[in-house]
């Protein structure tokens, strides 16, 4: 699709974000990705398996990608703020890839560009480096607004809400819907969130959450949170499904060794001839979350997407849920000085001492 056909598309966007639209650096994406003519119906839900991305650094990505595509990988979960798109735009150009309506793809909103005005930028900026004129789904990353530009520095945009940033992101989805499909968010969602704010979404939103991407795996069940969102229709998408094992995570106990070594899950594996990956896996999408391991080597790519062969008897997961050790990960909230996951397993519980819940 041309560009003046996407500004066309865009209707009730400024015209300034419209001017936006950044072209690919160094004229990279020669070739247009096959749009999704209307008369291709996008696959119907998120597949229970996607390609992880973050940490997948330039040609790895694109190579990454392309071993998942051979894998018969239909979900790719992305982010701008994994500084790649461009490399997983050069994967989905490639004359092996397939058709892109026949996969699913996720990107998500980086905190600098919650201003309302910015929100169209961010997807834009990623439509472009993708080389797409759709998302299957555009996530909010996290619920924290940082303001722009700030060279490097983290700064919380204390005036925008995420219900601003919200009511931009449905414009998106609204945007997907009126031109059938050619451009948009085809779904929305949010990352990171806790109780309280999920439920501030709930009570204004005009198109709700599709999704809710958060870190859960064997140590940080989560299983009520989990539930909460099956009840309410809200697909769970479960980021670093191996646990500990991304590197980023080394210093956060060091003394607990690698799930891949833990004895409890080598044993399941046995008794399920799997390896430990894949049956952390298969659990994963056993309890109804949505597992997006991420790997750059072509052996894991292939080992991981095998556990979907996998299944579970209601008494193994009750046995699993023994070994929950509600050990979280991914906290940045020192970092960025705010209080994030409030109410959650190993997140902040500010409001509930003042409430005096505990
Ligand atoms: N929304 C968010 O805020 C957020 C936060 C974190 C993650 N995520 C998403 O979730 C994805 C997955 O999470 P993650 O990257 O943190 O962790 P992960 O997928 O649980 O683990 C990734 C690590 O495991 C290794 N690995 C993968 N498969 C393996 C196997 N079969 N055997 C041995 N090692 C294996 C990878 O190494 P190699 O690459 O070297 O194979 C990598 O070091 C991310 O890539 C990202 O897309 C989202």
């Amino acid at each position: 699709m041309k560009t003046t056909t996407i500004l066309t598309l865009l209707g009730g966007l400024s015209s300034t974000t419209a001017n936006t639209i950044p072209t690919s650096k160094g004229g990279k994406h020669q070739k247009p990705i096959h749009p999704s003519p209307p008369h291709h119906s996008p696959i119907s839900s998120i597949p229970p398996i996607g390609l992880g991305l973050w940490n997948s650094k330039d040609k790895d990505a694109t190579h990454a990608i392309l071993s998942a595509f051979t894998h018969n990988y239909t979900h790719l979960d992305g982010a701008a703020a994994y500084s790649n798109e461009e490399y997983v735009g050069l994967a989905l150009t490639n004359k092996t890839s397939p058709p892109r309506h026949t996969y699913w793809l996720t990107s998500k909103l980086w905190n600098t560009m919650h201003k309302p005005e910015n929100v169209p930028v961010g997807f834009n900026k990623t439509l472009s480096e993708l080389n797409t004129t759709y998302l299957d789904l555009y996530l909010m990353h996290w619920p924290v607004a940082f303001l722009p530009d700030k060279g490097g520095r983290s700064v919380i945009d204390q005036d925008t809400s995420i219900t601003d940033t919200w009511k931009a992101m449905e414009t998106l989805a609204s945007a997907y819907k009126a031109s059938s499909g050619a451009y948009g968010a085809r779904h929305i969602g949010v990352s990171n969130f806790s109780p309280r704010q999920l439920d501030q979404i709930m009570k204004m939103c005009t198109i709700c959450p599709y999704a809710h991407e958060f870190e859960t795996h064997p140590y940080l069940q989560q299983q009520e949170f989990v539930n909460w969102h099956h009840e309410h229709d809200i697909k769970v998408i479960a980021y670093s499904p191996l646990a500990n094992i991304n590197p980023t995570y080394k210093d956060v106990m060091p003394e607990l060794k690698p799930i891949l070594e833990d004895p409890f899950w080598e044993a399941v594996a046995k008794k399920k001839n799997c390896t430990v990956a894949q049956a952390v896996l298969g659990w994963g999408v056993a309890r109804d979350t949505i597992v997006i391991p991420k790997s750059v080597h072509e052996k894991r790519i292939a080992e991981n997407i095998g556990s979907m062969e996998v299944s579970f008897t209601e008494g193994e997961l009750e046995e699993i849920n023994k070994e929950d050790k509600k050990v979280r990960f991914n906290n940045p909230s020192k970092d960025w000085g705010v209080d994030l996951f409030e109410g959650l397993d190993a997140g902040s519980n500010r409001f509930l001492m003042a409430d005096g819940e505990l």
